[in-house]
């Protein structure tokens, strides 16, 4: 499935699956699915950040389980390798960082192969890093940690780029979704609702609780009842 326009006001959770147990992934999707459609999933390469996850294989797995959006986030020093497995796996995204360079070739690259195309940015990226490519990618996802592990502390550092990224967006009037992820709970949520994000990913406040899906729709709430407050 396409990544969803969303409209103004909208507001999205995309739960994480590092956070789940990936002896029982499918299942872990089963208990969020009341609160979203949306999944994040983390692969990590083991040389962009210092930690190894999902590949192609289990994207593949996880697609005869799920109708669910795939929103594969490559934590890869060379993604441009394997796009055309995530998309073949039934990847609906795949969201590049933007400190690995070639950001043209590898947006180009995954729109010719049909996936919804998103661009990352590290902490301490600056906003300039991605505004070049605004207006051919489908969601920008702005780092709350520096990528790598679940369970880490927000950073409200980010703040200020989320509140400049919203502003460019709204003025070029791009629906780009602006996402966040890193230590996103209620409360963070909230707090980037305020800046400007829309889709708020979170790992271990979604499935570290004892009901995921509540858990995830309360953080989705927060978000929303940010967004409606102004
Ligand atoms: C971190 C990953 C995140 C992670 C978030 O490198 O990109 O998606 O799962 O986990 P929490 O929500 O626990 O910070
Ligand atoms: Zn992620």
């Amino acid at each position: 499935m396409p990544l969803p326009v969303l409209e103004p006001g909208e507001v999205r959770v995309a739960p994480s699956l590092l956070s789940a147990d990936f002896g029982s992934l499918a299942e872990s999707i089963g208990e969020v699915a009341t609160a979203t459609d949306w999944m994040h999933v983390d692969v990590m390469d083991g040389h962009f950040v210092p930690n190894l996850t999902i590949g192609p294989p289990v994207v593949r797995s996880l697609r005869k389980h799920t109708g669910m959006l795939l929103d594969c986030h490559l934590m890869m020093t060379n993604p441009g390798d394997y796009l055309e497995d995530f998309k073949e796996a039934g990847a609906d995204s795949a969201t590049i960082h933007v400190e690995i360079g070639g950001t043209a070739e590898l947006v180009h690259q995954a729109r010719e192969l049909g996936l919804g195309v998103g661009l990352a940015a590290n902490p301490d990226t600056a906003f300039e890093a991605v505004e070049p490519f605004l207006d051919s990618i489908d969601l920008l996802l702005l780092m709350t940690v520096f990528p790598g592990f679940g369970g880490q502390r927000f950073m409200a550092g980010v703040l200020p780029k989320i509140a400049t990224a919203r502003k460019a967006l709204d003025r070029l009037g791009l629906k780009v979704a602006l996402q966040v992820d890193g230590g996103i709970d209620e409360e963070t949520a909230t707090e980037t609702a305020r800046a400007g994000a829309r889709v708020f990913v979170a790992g271990s406040a979604v499935f570290g609780a004892e009901r995921p899906w509540e858990a995830a729709r309360r953080i989705q709430n927060a978000a929303s009842a940010a967004l409606a407050r102004g």
